[in-house]
């Protein structure tokens, strides 16, 4: 077997590899863990192999051309041909793509009772009938297949776990082979999730090909808000004056309107977070009891919480720095000269307004506030801020604080506002200021939460929550075993 190992050629002196990011590392004498053979010496290979050897496996890899392979691994690495590291190992990483599957058939007796692990990725979700393992496992019938670690980049498998993703998830027909690599796994400092037999190949597979699923509906949300009050202030505050005094204040549409449309829609998906629990409770109440699944929509909506309020924090924190940007305007600071030539001509030496003074000193300090606590909020879902926390913990932050941000973000928005959601000249075209249409929603949720809180409902609600039901729900004949949860059924 012409191996090109260097392993037995070397001196002792530079037996210790020298591997990428300064450390200096090789297989621990006596470390008494098993050789790992990988096929092919791609990205994915070499970047495994680094990990291997970091934590104290021997690996041989196996490439088509050893010897210019080996040029690209460090010295301790066995690179060989493919027969000879199959013959080497009896895990087996299969870094090669799917279509190069068949060429590894002339090996099927060599492979025969090994275990294989599968780790390749599709470029398009569902590209194949069958799953890539399960393909792997209909080529090689007498080898073990095990799919698992093609959610890690090659980038992230050499970085560690610091820095990326942790979780691998792993699914084979056979328990032992899934156990053995789950141990691996592990022992690479990595989260196994075990995934059961190989059926969930596909899903497994699928799962680096998603693009932000859990957004889609969140952030089509906030650009129709977007555009929905961009275009409400656009008609209110710009075409108004040009159609009514023939005043242009165009100049408003970079900084004005979009600073206009940032917290209104900041304060909406803040206020769609918390609706979505309401109307959960208001389910629960209804049914007078907590068995019965929510609609689809409302199960959707509540998932989407999380990605809703980072939103919504998201709009806040742009409208902030839109804020803090406003004193720097030309316009505002001819705005300014103007007012003051205008009062010099007036004879107006003091232009203090108390009632003004307080109404802006209060509305910005509770902007703050709501955005402080709007950051707590985001902070803690952060995974691993929020594994730190225990559940009340997180759920006090989560809700407890979280609807006191709604509360605080509706004042400021309210003492903004002040006196002139009464003012006749306020309604343009009959549209009530902008402040007021984004009020609704939020004003509706604190209302609702207030009516949560009364002892009669509220108590109702945590009996629901704790497992209590209305007793007309047991002779409901719609009850059905699809409307009962799994814990329900454990139970019975
Ligand atoms: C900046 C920011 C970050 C956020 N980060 C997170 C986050 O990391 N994780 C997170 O979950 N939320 C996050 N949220 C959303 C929100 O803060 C939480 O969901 C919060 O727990 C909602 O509290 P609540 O009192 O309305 O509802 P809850 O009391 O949590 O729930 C109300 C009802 O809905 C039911 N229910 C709850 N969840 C589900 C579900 N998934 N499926 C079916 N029924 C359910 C409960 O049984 C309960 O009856 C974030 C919000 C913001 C603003
Ligand atoms: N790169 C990543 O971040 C990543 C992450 C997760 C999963 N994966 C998966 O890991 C596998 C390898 O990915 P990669 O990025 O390392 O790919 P790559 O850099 O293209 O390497 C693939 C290797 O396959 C071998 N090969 C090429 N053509 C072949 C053929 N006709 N027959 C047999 N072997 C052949 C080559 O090795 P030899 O020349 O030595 O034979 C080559 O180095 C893929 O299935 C991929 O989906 C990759
Ligand atoms: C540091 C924190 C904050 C500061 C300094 C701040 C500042 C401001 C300012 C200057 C305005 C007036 C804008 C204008 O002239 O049109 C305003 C309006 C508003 N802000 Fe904030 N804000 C903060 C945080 C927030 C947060 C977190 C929210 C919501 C979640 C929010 C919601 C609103 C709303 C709804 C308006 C009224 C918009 C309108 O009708 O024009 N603000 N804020």
């Amino acid at each position: 077997m012409d191996s090109i190992s260097l392993m037995g050629s070397s001196p002792s002196s530079t037996k210790a590899s020298f591997l990428p990011n300064g450390v200096k590392n090789g297989p621990r004498e006596g470390s008494g863990k098993p050789t790992v053979g990988i096929i092919g010496s791609g990205d994915f290979s070499k970047c495994l192999t680094i990990r291997l050897l970091r934590n104290g496996f021997h690996v041989v890899v196996g490439s088509r051309q050893p010897k210019r392979a080996a040029e690209f691994f460090p010295h301790v690495v066995d690179v060989t041909h493919h027969e000879d590291a199959v013959g080497k190992a009896s895990i087996i990483f299969l870094a090669i793509r799917r279509e190069h599957y068949p060429s590894l058939w002339d090996l099927k007796h060599l492979l025969a009772g090994k275990v294989l692990v599968d780790v390749s990725n599709n470029r398009r979700v569902n590209q194949y009938p069958e799953s890539n393992a399960e393909y792997l496992a209909s080529l090689f019938p007498e080898s073990l297949v095990v799919k698992g670690f093609n959610v890690i980049s090659a980038w992230a498998m050499q970085s560690g776990p610091k820095d990326a993703s942790r979780q691998v998830y792993i699914c084979s027909n056979s328990v032992e082979a899934r156990q053995q690599v789950i141990e691996l796994a592990r022992q690479l400092s990595f989260i196994p999730v075990d995934m059961g037999a190989l059926s969930s190949a596909k899903e497994i597979e699928n799962m680096p090909l998603r693009l932000f699923t859990a957004w889609k509906g969140p952030v089509l949300t906030a650009v129709a808000l977007s555009i929905f009050f961009f275009a409400y202030s656009f008609v209110r505050d710009i075409i108004h004056p040009y159609v009514k005094s023939k005043q242009s204040y165009f100049y408003k549409i970079p900084l004005e309107m979009v600073n206009r449309t940032l917290p209104m829609v900041a304060i909406t998906l803040l206020a769609l977070v918390y609706l979505a629990g309401q109307l959960a409770a208001s389910h629960q109440l209804f049914y007078g009891t907590k068995y019965r699944r929510f609609p689809h929509w409302l199960e959707g909506w509540l998932q989407s919480r999380k990605q809703l309020g980072l939103l919504s924090f998201f709009f806040g924190c742009v409208h902030v720095l839109y804020s803090l940007c406003l004193p720097m305007r030309r316009s505002e600071r001819y705005l300014l000269l103007n007012m003051a030539y205008q009062q010099v001509h007036a004879n107006v030496e003091n232009s203090w307004n108390e009632e003004e003074v307080w109404r802006v000193e209060m509305y910005i300090s509770f902007g703050i506030m709501s955005l402080g606590l709007l950051s707590l909020l985001a902070v803690t879902s952060i995974p691993s801020v929020n594994s730190a926390l225990n559940w009340r913990e997180f759920s006090f932050i989560q809700s407890t604080l979280g609807y006191i941000a709604l509360l605080i973000a509706t004042f400021h928005a309210l003492l903004f506002g002040w006196k002139r959601a009464f003012e006749e000249e306020a309604y343009r075209f009959y549209m009530p200021p902008g402040f007021v249409v984004a009020l609704v929603l939020p004003v509706m949720v604190i209302l609702g939460k207030a009516l949560l809180l009364l002892p009669c409902v509220g108590s109702k609600l945590k009996r629901i929550r704790r497992g209590w039901e209305a007793s007309q729900y047991h002779t409901d004949p719609e009850r059905s075993a699809a409307h009962v949860s799994p814990e329900r059924v454990t139970i019975m």
